[in-house]
């Protein structure tokens, strides 16, 4: 395992509030992995970002009679404030409008220039001459000349899902009247340069998902285009030429590098060398499938158009979209959930162990179900997990006035549950590893299965032979439980160490330590208290009643 790693996940638009199917794809699969590396001794950091630019958001705030830096820093703050109460710990939470972005942007593409990847060209746009501007992107709204769909933008139709060639019927989206046609000069991206570089990275990157790798390669192998890269608009990263009015870079030109520019700039202040620590680490940006092709072809193609001077992912974890209740999230048609409203019901670890159960390392959408939640919670996580730690910590309270007693000889059920210990680590890592965390925490839930049915099978109540060493490997297994769930259910994971009577932060301690039975005879348990409460059907149902119309 590398020492050193910087894992991003895609940088949400300021521009709305966080959803389930944001933290799902995305946020939570890497703060899982982030907390995993930390506790394999990795120097891991989280990097992350509000994304700032774009037409959209410029339209948005428009809208809400603010200025756009007044927008988006009041989503910058929600947004973290909304991932703070899930459990997603970031490093470091930054923005893409930050002064060294901007600076990074501006410098990144001078040497693009430099390195000949750039050129200028006149393009036709649409331009509103009652406003007097051009209209790029969501600026034009009109009829998609596929699928006739009317009120559609002109550079997504939001019906069928393509890129409108040319939209019928065009009308400004700011006043609506019809936009005239005018020429304008714009800067490309020789993508097309970057096609051989491209396949050779994709060929000798081993850890990134093959069938991804596929579909990538045969994009590349129909043929890539040149990227505009400019806009007419006000808000964006100017362009650093002189006498360029108005013109900025389009939003996916500087997004990514704040991957960059932010992480090099909590190292630099934290006094490491940013730039070295990136370029040794190993580097993960976590996605949502729709931004493949932003960050398997433009982010590299960039980063290879200034010689590397900054490495190129090795992990691009990608993961499919969230359903709800089978259908498709939509905020205008109120099927959706957003995650602060979601936390202000039901606890963080409740979201984090669902989310991930139905989670795996896939391009497979995954659907949330009310009903599925709240069997999981109660069945899997209260049922089993629950169920384990309360019983072997309250059976050492009770019987043994909470003093871990000393074991007897082992018989063979204590030993496979004593071998089922020392394995553990192991039995887990090479999942943890390989991005599999579903199945990760289907073995875990298995081990606590296992206990489970040990504590049941030695029936410690009746105080027979055995009962001790039942008692004495039950609460270590409960121990090692505590370690291993703490990158899923960092709450959770903490209150089991305080239960079974350990200082400190459970995060402090190595993930190979869950494989060594250390609670040794004379322990003293804390105070033990239910670590869960069921959800109640009544509940469930209110929640359902309030998607839809
Ligand atoms: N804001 C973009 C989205 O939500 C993701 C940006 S990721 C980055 O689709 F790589 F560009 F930063
Ligand atoms: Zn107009």
């Amino acid at each position: 395992m590398n020492k050193k790693a910087i894992i991003t996940s895609a940088l949400p638009y300021s521009n709305g509030e966080i959803h389930l199917g944001h933290v799902a794809s995305t946020y939570l699969p890497a703060d899982v992995t982030t907390r995993f590396l930390k506790q394999n001794g990795v120097e891991a950091y989280y990097i992350c970002a509000s994304d700032d630019f774009g037409t959209p958001i410029l339209i948005q705030s428009e809208k809400e009679g603010k200025t756009p830096e007044e927008y988006v820093a009041h989503w910058n703050k929600r947004d973290l404030e909304d991932f703070t109460a899930f459990d997603i710990a970031f490093d470091f939470f930054y923005k893409t409008s930050s002064e060294e972005n901007i600076e990074f942007v501006q410098d990144v593409f001078k040497k693009l220039q430099d390195n000949d990847h750039i050129y200028e060209n006149e393009i036709i746009q649409f331009f509103c001459e009652n406003d007097k501007k051009f209209l790029p992107d969501r600026f034009v709204k009109g009829i998609c000349p596929y699928c006739k769909a009317e009120d559609q933008y002109s550079d997504l139709c939001e019906k069928c899902g393509r890129v409108p060639e040319e939209i019928e019927n065009p009308h400004c989206s700011i006043c609506g009247q019809t936009p005239v046609k005018k020429s304008t000069n714009h800067y490309f991206f020789k993508l097309k340069n970057f096609s051989e570089p491209l396949l050779d990275y994709l060929n000798n990157a081993p850890y990134l998902q093959k069938d991804v790798k596929k579909y990538v390669e045969n994009w590349i192998k129909e043929g890539l285009v040149d990227w505009d890269i400019t806009r007419d608009i006000s808000w964006g990263v100017p362009i650093p030429i002189e006498g360029l009015d108005n013109k900025v870079f389009y939003g996916w030109f500087d997004n990514h590098l704040a991957y960059i520019s932010s992480s090099i700039k909590f190292l630099n202040d934290k006094g490491i060398d940013g730039k070295s620590f990136w370029n040794d680490a190993d580097i993960y940006h976590f996605i949502g499938k729709d931004i493949v092709y932003h960050h398997y072809l433009f982010l590299p193609a960039m980063r290879l158009g200034i010689n590397k001077e900054f490495k190129l992912p090795d992990y691009i974890p990608t993961r499919g979209h969230l359903t709800l209740e089978s259908k498709k999230i939509s905020k205008s048609r109120n099927w959706y959930i957003g995650l602060k409203e979601f936390l202000e019901i039901f606890p963080a670890d409740y979201l984090r162990f669902y989310l991930i159960s139905i989670n795996p390392y896939s391009q497979d959408d995954l659907n949330f179900d009310w009903d599925q939640f709240a069997t999981k919670i109660n069945s899997e996580l209260i049922g089993n997990l629950g169920n384990l730690v309360n019983r072997a910590l309250g059976f050492t309270n009770k019987a043994f006035d909470g003093i871990l007693p000393v074991p007897e000889d082992f018989d063979e059920k204590d030993s496979e549950s004593e071998k089922r210990i020392t394995s553990f680590a192991d039995d887990i890592s090479k999942l943890m590893i390989d991005n599999q965390l579903d199945r990760a925490l289907k073995q875990i839930m298995e081990f606590s299965a296992h206990f489970n049915q040990y504590f049941q099978h030695k029936e410690p109540w009746k105080k027979g032979p055995g009962t001790s060493s039942c008692i004495y490997l039950s609460v270590n297994a409960v121990r090692s439980l505590a370690i291993a769930i703490h990158s899923f259910l960092p709450k959770a994971s903490q209150q089991i160490w305080e239960q079974i009577g350990m200082n400190g932060d459970v995060s402090e301690t190595n993930w190979n330590e869950m494989s060594e039975i250390s609670l040794k005879p004379n322990h003293k348990i804390g105070k033990v208290e239910p670590l869960f409460a069921k959800i109640e059907s009544s509940v469930i149902d209110e929640q359902k009643a309030k998607l839809g119309d």
